[in-house]
Formats: C-alpha cells, structure tokens, sequence
C-alpha cells in the first residue's frame, strides 16, 4: 500500500556534503520526496522529536547531536515507503549495517549515523505532522 514516511538526513550526512546522494538512493527506489525543507534543530524540538528516548542514557547525546547543525526533514512516499526507507538506511549502527546500505556508506558511529527513518505507521504520522502542516505536503 501506499505509505508516507518521514527521513532526515543527519548534521553528519549534510556536512559531508551528501544530502543528493542520500535523496537520490530513495528516489532510484521508488519513493518519491513530497516535502522537504532544512532545519537547524532547536533542543526542544530536537528533544521533542525524540520524546520516547527520553530516559535513554544516549538521550542528551542524541540532543546534543541532532542539533549541531542543519538537517534536511523530507516525507518518503510510495508503496510500503516505511519499510523501504528502512532497508535503504541500514542498521542503526553502521557497523551493523548490510553492505550498499545509506548508513553502511555514510555514517561513522550509532549517534552520527546519516539518516532518521520512521519505524512503524504509527511513528511515521507522528513525525510527519512535527515537522509539516498538511499543507506543506505534496503527494504527486
Ligand atoms: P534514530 O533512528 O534517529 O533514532 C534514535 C537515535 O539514537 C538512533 O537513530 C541513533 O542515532 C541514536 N542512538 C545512540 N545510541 C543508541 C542506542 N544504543 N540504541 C539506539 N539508538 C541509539
């Protein structure tokens, strides 16, 4: 079926200059980018954002990442676009993820790993509408 689901592209991912390469592994699979903007995370929205890690011991690390620089925030869509993101991302931590995998080819660590990718339906309509109003979203 057809799904929405939101990606960011990581401060690690857009200082190395990666943001087309990454963007381009989603178009290549069928998922089409219908929103998109770049943002510079403030704590509260990076810690709202990441509200369910809260008690987490990497949570103020995650924080502190996710807001050291710009992000690219896009909704994925096109069919089964939850899982597909997912199999393009890779493990969570790079050193886990499959060969040809977006975070086996451009991440570093589990904290600097590229990119974000919803996990279930539930999350992706969760995280789509933190970051974009129902009209900043353009299904084609
Ligand atoms: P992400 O998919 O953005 O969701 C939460 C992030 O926390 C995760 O990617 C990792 O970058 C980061 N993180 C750091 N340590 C861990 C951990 N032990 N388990 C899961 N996520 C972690």
């Amino acid at each position: 079926a057809t799904e929405r689901t939101l990606s960011i592209i990581k401060p690690d991912a857009v200082a190395k200059n990666a943001i087309g390469e990454i963007i381009s592994r989603f178009e290549k699979a069928g998922l089409k980018v219908v929103a998109a903007k770049m943002l510079h995370l403030s704590e509260e929205q990076a810690g709202g954002f990441y509200a369910e890690h809260k008690e987490r011991p990497f949570f103020k690390d995650l924080v502190g990442f996710m807001t050291s620089g710009p992000v690219v925030v896009q909704v994925l869509e096109g069919d089964d676009a939850i899982a597909k993101n997912r199999d393009l991302m890779g493990a969570t931590n790079p050193k886990e993820a499959a060969p040809g995998t977006i975070r086996a080819d451009f991440a570093e660590t589990i904290d600097a790993n590229a990119v974000h990718g919803s996990d279930s339906p539930a999350s992706a309509e969760r995280e789509v509408a933190y970051f974009f109003n129902a009209d900043e979203i353009h299904s084609r």
